[in-house]
């Protein structure tokens, strides 16, 4: 153990962090369940020195947006994703790993202005797929060619 890193748990729709401390605030895959959304990016903000980055992935909005995600597959045996619901912002009621994980579907534009409108300045907006490489590793990579599942971004205060 290092004294160097504090472990906590809490809650990140009730966050309360220290103003101008930190360099960097990451989260893998969690933003998309945060009800209010805009509360936290602004308690990030507020926690980050100036020039302090925040570093994130979230659900991709097209993969999130279906009334039922899942791959649909034509007579030639292509897949699609169903963007359907894309505009209707809210709720997700999922059964993965438990019963009813309820996520909370935004656009891709109002993600990037929540962080914008919080005083964020963008410097990456990544929306992940396989590379050739990746493919040759992991051939079942290749369904990821079809729609985005990941949004990973870069910001800094
Ligand atoms: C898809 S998992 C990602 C886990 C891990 N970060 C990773 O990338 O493998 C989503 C995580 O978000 C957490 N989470 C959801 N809502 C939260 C909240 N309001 N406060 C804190 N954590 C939350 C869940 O407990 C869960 O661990």
């Amino acid at each position: 153990s290092s004294s160097a890193i504090t472990y906590g748990i809490a809650d990140l729709e009730k966050l309360d962090l220290p103003d101008a401390t930190f360099d960097l605030a990451y989260s893998s895959l969690a933003f998309h369940y945060i009800v209010d959304l805009k509360g936290l990016f602004a308690r990030i903000h507020q926690a980050l020195v100036p020039g302090g980055r925040l570093v994130f992935s979230i659900e991709h909005p097209i993969f999130m947006a279906p009334r039922q995600p899942g791959w649909l597959i034509d007579e030639q045996g292509r897949k699609s994703w169903p963007v359907d619901s894309y505009q209707l912002q809210g709720p997700r009621v999922t059964n993965w790993l438990a019963e009813g994980v309820i996520k909370q579907h935004r656009t891709v534009g109002t993600l990037l202005t929540l962080l914008i409108q919080a005083g964020f300045t963008l410097t990456h907006v990544d929306e992940w797929g396989p590379s050739e490489a990746d493919l040759k590793a992991r051939p079942a990579l290749a369904e990821e060619l079809e729609r985005p599942m990941m949004l990973l971004v870069a910001a800094h205060r």
